[in-house]
Order: structure tokens, then sequence, then C-alpha cells
């Protein structure tokens, strides 16, 4: 693959230029599509295969295959997935061999716990992720790479049949979010972003409190990100490492000399990787963070397929040529069309939402939801004290999901299965 210098990525996005590989049709893809397209052109005769339809197929467990096996991978993503009985993770694929190694013998030794021989060797490696894409018999790919290779990834991946889960910030710009969820609407691909806030139970009841008018008419919304140290750093370029493809890792960025602290710590998992704080890659936690509390204001706000309608921001960078190049500080207000402002800035991880009767104040990491509401305690330990029923997440409901915490990953392979079983259904009755 060739890289590109081309330092105004953001506005003049890669989304096109990482065409994927061409369509490999799985039996869950062709079902699916066979039956969305009975679905829009009506009870049109359809004649499946017999073996599509038979007892075991489509097959009962979902396979996936995670790309980028770095931190959040290894230590949250990987073992999510595997404790799931509808999953199979059945490939891994990183640039980093030192760490593709590392995934696959964790993959491989949790199945091995469940074969009498006490063995498994069904866990496929990948260096490129479009060989990985090529393989038809994966349904659905979770990406956990540096933020700039997410889009590119996510939308090769569709283009692929796949389903896809991707880490937040789900994007770069507006922009490659805009041309991810077209695709997505086109190709009708499930799609999911690792926000797992959504899916905290304290954050839910903020929610649910706000938008039952526990608060009264919501006016005043706060978010905080943490603050970061940011020391400058000039880079020390040094010989990439035999075990890293750097022309890989790096993609659609830039293509400066490689060092350690610009990619990732040599073989080390735990080591925050250097790419979070620079601007070729992502944008600091400016984004980072507010994926995740702006995405709960929005929920409680009951404004998730909008936005605001103003904003305006301020904020340092650090000297470009540091290799920390990320935002400083910022603080940003934001008004939204019914008169609701949104003031985000980099603090202390919380958010506070504040009604013309009363506030909820949530500190990121504590079990306890902070309140002033009426006719409730001022604090509410998840769970208890609250006279309110859980509010019902429509689209949880809709898929017939119940409880939300702690259950991220299985909840978008249930929708996955929900939309196979309803799609297998559909396609019995239209073939007899
Ligand atoms: N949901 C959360 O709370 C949460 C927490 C931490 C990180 N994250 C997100 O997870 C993602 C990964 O973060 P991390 O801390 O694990 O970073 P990391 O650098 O440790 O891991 C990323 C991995 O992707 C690999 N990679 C890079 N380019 C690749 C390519 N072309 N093909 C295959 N693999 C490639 C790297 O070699 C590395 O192993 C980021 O988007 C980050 O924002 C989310």
């Amino acid at each position: 693959m060739s890289t590109q210098n081309n330092s105004n990525f953001r506005n003049n996005s890669p989304v096109s230029e990482f065409p994927g590989v061409s369509p490999a049709v799985s039996r869950r893809g062709f079902l699916r599509r066979a039956a969305l397209t009975v679905a829009a052109f009506g009870a049109a005769p359809l004649i499946l295969p017999r073996d599509l339809l038979g007892a075991d197929a489509p097959s009962k467990k979902v396979t996936v295959g995670v790309i980028g096996t770095g931190r959040q991978t290894q230590h949250i993503n990987l073992p999510g997935f595997l404790t799931l009985d509808n999953c199979r993770v059945v490939a891994v694929c990183d640039v980093d061999a030192w760490r593709l190694e590392g995934a696959k013998a964790q993959v491989e030794a949790h199945y091995a716990l469940e074969k009498t021989s006490g063995t498994y060797k069904g866990c496929a490696t990948f260096r490129d992720y479009r060989e990985l894409l090529a393989r038809p018999d994966i349904d659905a790919v979770f990406v956990s790479t540096p933020d700039h290779w997410h889009v590119p990834m996510a939308l090769a991946a569709m283009k692929a049949g796949k389903d896809v889960s991707c880490e937040k910030p789900l994007s770069l710009s507006i922009h490659e979010g805009r041309v991810l969820a077209d695709t997505a609407k086109r190709l009708q691909r499930v799609t999911r972003t690792d926000s797992e806030f959504r899916s905290l139970k304290l954050f839910h009841h903020a929610a649910e409190c706000v938008r039952n008018g526990r608060i009264g008419n919501l006016r005043r919304i706060f978010t905080g990100t943490p603050k970061e140290e940011m020391k400058p750093l000039q880079p020390h370029p040094a010989p990439v490492p035999p075990e890293l493809d750097y022309d890989l890792w790096l993609g659609p960025a830039p293509a400066p000399a490689y060092c350690e602290q610009r990619v990732h710590p040599r073989h080390d998992i735990s080591g925050r990787p250097g790419w979070m704080q620079n601007r070729d890659y992502c944008e600091g936690m400016i984004c980072n963070w507010g994926a995740h509390l702006n995405d709960i204001a929005q929920w409680a706000h009951n404004s998730d397929h909008t936005g605001p309608v103003e904003v305006e921001a301020r904020g340092e960078y650090p000297p470009l040529d540091s290799l920390r190049n990320v935002l400083l500080n910022f603080q940003a207000h934001y008004r939204y069309a019914d008169g609701v402002e949104l003031t985000y800035a980099m603090d202390r991880p919380y958010i506070r939402l504040e009604g013309d009767e009363g506030w909820i104040e949530m500190p990121y990491g504590s079990p306890k939801l902070l309140a002033d509401i009426p006719e409730m305690d001022h604090v509410i330990t998840m769970g208890c004290n609250v006279n309110c029923p859980y509010l019902p997440c429509k689209t949880r409901e809709d898929w017939g999901i119940e409880d939300p915490s702690g259950k991220e990953d299985g909840e978008f392979l249930k929708v996955i299965e929900i939309i196979e079983q309803k799609i297998s259904v559909l396609s019995k009755r239209l073939a007899v």
C-alpha cells in the first residue's frame, strides 16, 4: 500500500481512497440481501437454495474478525467477545506482529477451554485488513485501530458485506461520519460505535430522568473531559521495528519517519499510545472523551438525530512541531434550536444537566448520581431511591433487548442475530 503526504486529510477525506475489497458474499449476507430485495419488491417469487434454509443455516454464531489488537482490544474488547455464546472470533489482524500473536494466543487459549483436547488452533491472523475482509465466512468486524483508520476500514468492511462495530471516536470529521452513515444505510449494514457510556446504567438513568421531565425543562448542559499532561516532545526518528508494518500503520495519514512515541510502546500492551496526542491520527481529548459525554448530553436532550445550531469555541494548541500537538485546553459553547445550551470544556470528566426544577450531575467513575430533583434524595445510588420506572429506550425495546448494562458487545451481536432471524423467517415464508 502506498502512503500519502496529505496534511489536509481532514478536509480532503481519505474515505474514497480505500475502496475496500470486492464484496464477498457470505450465507448471512446472501440471505440478508435476498430478503431485503424481496422486502423492496413485495412478494415477488424468490427461490433460495435448499442448503441455505436447513436447520443449521444460517450459522447460529456470528463470526467476528477483529482489526487492531492493541490496548483496548486485548484488555477490553476481546475478553468481552470471547465470553459471548452467540459469537466466534475467527480472525485477528494487526500490523504489529507481536501484538497480533498476543491476540491470537488469547483467543485460542479461551476456546481451548471448551475442547476435550485442551487445544484450539482456529484463529487466523492477518497483517493486511483487506485479506481479512476478503474472507466470506466472516459476518462482522470489530475495528479497534487508531482513529485515522476507523472510517476507511469500516467502509471497506461494509463494502465487503460485513456488519461493523467500530471504536469511538467513530470518525475524524463530520464529512467522514456522513459518508459512513450514508454508506451503512445504502448497503443496509448493521453498524455500531463503541460509545459504551450508553450501556452504563448511571448515564441511562440520568437520560431517563431528564426525558421524563424530572428536572422540569432542560436548560443547560455541562460536559467535561479530563485534563491531560502534554509536555512538548520532539520526535527522535528511529529504525522501524521488524515486527511493525509502519507503512500500513500510517495508511491515509502523512508519512513522517518512525519514532516509538508517535505509534505505540513496543512489546507492551498496556502503555498509552503516543498517536493519541498527535493530530495526524486523532484530535485528542476533545473527541476521545467528547464521543462519550456529549453523546449522553444529546441522549438526555433527545437530539440524537439532530445537533446544535450554533457553536462558539476557543482553545490552545501546542507548537505544531511537537509530537504532542492536540488541544492543550478548550471551551466550547453550543446552542440547540430549542434554546438549550451546552458548555463543553477540558476540566474533569462529568456531565451536569440543569432544568428549571432541578439538576443532575454525574462525575465519571463514581457509582453515584448527584441530583436535586423534587421528591428525590440528593444522592441516588444506582437502582434504588428512584420512584420512576427505568426509561425504555426505544431502540433497545424495538430489538427486544432488556438490561443494557455491561453488554455492549453482546448487544451488537444480538442486533445482528435478531436481524438474521427475522430475515431467515421472511426467507422461509417467501420460499414456500
Ligand atoms: N471505548 C473506550 O472507552 C476506549 C478506550 C480506549 C481506547 N479506545 C479506542 O480504541 C481504539 C484503539 O485504541 P488503543 O488504545 O487500543 O490503541 P493502540 O495503539 O494500543 O491499538 C491500536 C492497534 O491498531 C493497530 N493498527 C494500526 N493500524 C492498523 C492497520 N492498518 N491494520 C491493522 N491494525 C492496525 C496497531 O498496531 C495497534 O496494535 C482507538 O480508536 C481509541 O480511541 C476506546
